[in-house]
């Protein structure tokens, strides 16, 4: 049971548009935490706001996300994954408010040889400062909560994620290719592996989570399946019937100050076990792309 607002950092973003909708249709009252209120870079900037709103939850989706920028800056990156949530944690635990901690599949390293997705308790080992850096705030949070008693910590592992209100992968895809010269062929990452996920499906998902009391704890949410970066493209182009042919190339040749993991695939079957399920992620793009989604 949640009692008290639900507040959400990151409100401006992806995610955490998403997550005050998905509090709104649960009829859970939404605290929207952002910028300039909430900032990541000063200390205890949450104080202020949890004792004004008093939520019984927090979920934390704001976060430093441009991963070449915590490649160039790691000392940044720290203080806004990590530093930050560490901060966050210590506020939220006193007040006996309990926490959703929003991380990333690169905490892994992506060298899996069996081709299965990882498990909440494979052993992690992020390769890039952006994954370092959510991986600290995710051993921060839990040092804090861990003690076993009081409010609960879920931290939310989730990949690729899309959404309103755009900029995203599926819309640098379509506007990619309405640069090209007709015929031309549009040159994508085809082996980067990882699962597509619509942010409104993940919001619903970790409303789902803490509404059903799953136990506290480490949970892979993304929509089902998975795709190479190019596979994931071409479903894009095919939704919105835009001829560019996909031509694969590798990560090698894609130029970027961070190097994503290779095999970045979650299993949700922990979630899933709890009631927790998320469409494949082809329906969810589908349904994105072509505008249902708008009405939701
Ligand atoms: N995007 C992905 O593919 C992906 C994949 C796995 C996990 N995640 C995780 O999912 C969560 C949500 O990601 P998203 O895609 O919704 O990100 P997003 O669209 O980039 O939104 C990030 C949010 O964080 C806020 N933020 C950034 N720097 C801040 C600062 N210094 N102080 C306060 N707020 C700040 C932004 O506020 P402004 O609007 O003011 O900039 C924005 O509201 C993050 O924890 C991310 O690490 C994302």
């Amino acid at each position: 049971m949640i009692s008290g607002p639900v507040a959400v950092t990151g409100s401006t973003g992806r995610l955490g548009r998403a997550l005050v909708r998905a509090l709104a249709a649960a009829e859970l009252e939404a605290r929207p935490w952002s910028r300039p209120e909430y900032d990541l870079d000063v200390p205890s900037a949450a104080d202020a706001l949890l004792d004004r709103d008093r939520p019984g939850l927090l979920i934390h989706c704001a976060a430093w996300t441009d991963v070449d920028g915590c490649a160039r800056d790691p000392a940044l990156a720290f203080r806004r994954n990590a530093t930050a949530v560490s901060e966050l944690a210590i506020s939220c635990h006193s007040r006996g408010t309990s926490l959703v901690l929003v991380s990333t599949n690169e905490v892994f390293d992506g060298r899996r040889a069996d081709r299965m997705g990882y498990v909440e308790g494979d052993a992690t080992g992020p390769i890039n400062p952006y994954g370092e850096s959510k991986l600290a705030g995710e051993q921060a949070a839990r040092a804090v909560y861990d003690d076993g008693s009081g409010p609960t910590l879920w931290i939310a592992r989730t990949s690729w994620l899309y959404g309103p209100p755009g900029a995203d992968f599926p819309h640098k895809i379509l506007a990619a290719a309405a640069r090209l010269p007709a015929g031309a062929p549009l040159r994508v990452v085809a082996d980067e592996f990882g699962s597509p996920t619509y942010t409104e499906d993940l919001a619903d998902a970790i409303v789902a989570l803490v509404r059903g009391r799953a136990p506290g704890g480490t949970y892979h949410l993304v929509n089902a399946g998975y795709a190479s970066r190019a596979e994931w493209a071409e479903r894009v182009l095919a939704i919105r019937h835009v001829a560019a042919p996909v031509e694969p190339i590798s990560q090698r040749e894609f130029q970027r100050a961070s190097s994503p993991p290779l095999w970045g695939v979650l299993d949700s079957s922990a979630a899933a076990a709890r009631g927790v399920v998320l469409r494949p992620w082809q329906d969810a793009l589908d349904d994105y792309l072509a505008g249902t989604a708008a009405s939701r």
